[in-house]
């Protein structure tokens, strides 16, 4: 078999997922292949799946199913990511055109792997459960110039009831600051102005290495005196492990956004135990009482779960309550989804989807309306904007540091600097304003 040209990458899932994508894309690069945008004609083909949610699984399946029945010229079909550890060798039998395997932990051998497929013409898997330490984070091409993903601890050693992500990126492993700091410098170097460190529970960065003396805030002191970087922003948190030594951090470094993430996923306290989320409803409360009263212009963003197996219309109505109250600037719902291998499959899926639609739509229409009330709040003002690019209308694109869009008119000169813009009107989820030059 003949060394691909030219690549195609897809990529399904989160944050996660687009950094390992970015590091994927740095390795064949490097090994002299070129990136196309279109599928069609593309030697290799890699999807870099999501398992979340069912939707997400069959979405993928969907897709490289097609591509076994239509293709002429066969290109070579690889599969990574979250759905590659979950299925393992049951996607070969699934899907018996893909010719390799990739695990989450297993990024670093990308080009063993299409080395062992060119020479021996015969699938190959790699789905190791312990992640691989070696990987080079360095040679991620991204397509922002502006703004970076950096990773800084992989796994989630949590195993709430109904999540697939303890199985499909293992235990956490934290990585050395000194690795972190090198990154976002070099990335400081280039010209980047904001970087989002990511990890399934950033948080609880650097309690799997007690020696290295270094937890999440002490990170976040050592980054926000990197000359250059203007934001640096975290995704995702655990309540557990918000600490007041991080609400401090947040409010005494100029650099770190006053936004945080940290999903409650239900509001009853009854449901959190089922899913092992290890806080009630009242110590949840509470965190965001304490990071109110340290930061008070802290924005809040939430996941949520409704429908989880068994939770009543009060219970929900509990969710509902807790959005009424905390009124958060993003809010991701899903409806619950029981997945393959995680501890919730015990119990009956006994909502029903209508129940489950009704309960995501009477929370989403909450929110938009709150975040309407939120926009109408901030016509007027002026804030800050990270110019990161134009969009499609011609307009260019930013975001304040509470991570509400912004767009304006004005000159190509202005990507990667931030702009006071005044704020006018807003459609939808973004905010319309204008700069006086
Ligand atoms: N580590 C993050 C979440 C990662 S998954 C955290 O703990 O906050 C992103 C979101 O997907 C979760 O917050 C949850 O709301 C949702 N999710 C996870 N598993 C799900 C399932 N089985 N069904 C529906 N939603 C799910
Ligand atoms: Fe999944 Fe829970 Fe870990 Fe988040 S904390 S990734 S929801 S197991
Ligand atoms: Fe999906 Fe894996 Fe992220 S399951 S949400 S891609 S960690």
């Amino acid at each position: 078999m003949e060394e691909p040209k030219t690549f195609f990458i897809k990529t399904y899932g989160c944050q996660m997922n687009e950094l390992d994508s970015d590091i994927m894309v740095g390795q064949l690069t490097k090994r002299g292949l070129e990136r196309v945008e279109d599928e069609n004609g593309a030697d290799l083909l890699i999807f870099n799946t999501c398992s979340i949610r069912d939707l997400a699984e069959r979405k993928v399946m969907g897709k490289i199913g097609q591509l076994g029945r239509v293709r002429k010229r066969r290109p070579i079909i690889g599969v990574t990511g979250c759905m590659a550890m979950a299925k393992k060798e049951g996607i070969f039998r699934k899907l018996p055109h893909v010719d390799f395997v990739l695990g989450t932990n297993n990024i670093t051998d990308l080009d063993e792997v299409l080395n062992d497929y060119i020479q021996s013409g015969r699938p190959s898997i790699r789905v190791d459960k312990q992640f691989e330490e070696n990987l080079d984070y360095l040679v991620a091409k991204r397509d922002s110039k502006v703004k970076a993903y950096v990773s800084i601890i992989r796994g989630c050693d949590k195993f709430c009831t109904y999540c697939v992500v303890p199985y499909t990126r293992g235990p956490e492993v934290s990585r050395p600051p000194q690795d972190i700091i090198e990154e976002v410098r070099k990335l400081a170097a280039e010209g980047y102005k904001e970087i989002t460190l990511l990890g399934q529970n950033v948080n609880s960065y650097g309690k799997d290495k007690p020696e290295w003396n270094c937890l999440f805030h002490d990170l976040l002191y050592q980054l926000d005196k990197i000359e250059g970087i203007e934001r640096i922003r975290f995704l995702t948190s655990h309540p557990i492990d918000i600490t007041l030594d991080l609400m401090y951090a947040i409010r005494d470094l100029p650099s770190v956004c006053e936004f945080v993430h940290f999903p409650i996923q239900a509001g009853s306290s009854r449901i959190l135990r089922k899913m092992h989320r290890i806080y009630s409803k009242e110590e949840y409360l509470e965190k965001v009482h304490q990071l109110k009263s340290i930061v008070p212009n802290a924005a809040l963003g939430t996941d949520i779960i409704v429908g989880f197996p068994t939770e009543t219309e009060e219970e929900f109505l509990e969710t509902y309550k807790v959005f009424e109250d905390i009124k958060y600037s993003v809010a991701f719902i899903f409806t619950y989804s029981p997945r393959q291998g995680t501890p919730a499959l015990r119990w009956k899926d006994d909502i029903p989807e209508e129940v489950k639609l009704d309960r995501l739509h009477r929370l989403s229409d909450l929110h938009k309306r709150q975040v309407a009330e939120q926009y109408v709040g901030l016509l007027g003002t002026t804030r800050e904007v990270l110019v990161e690019k134009r969009n499609r209308n011609g307009q260019l694109k930013g975001r304040t540091s509470c991570w509400k869009k912004v767009i304006f008119d004005g000159p190509d000169s202005l990507v990667g600097s931030i702009q006071k813009v005044h704020l006018h009107s807003f459609n939808h989820e973004t905010l319309v304003g204008n700069i006086s030059l």
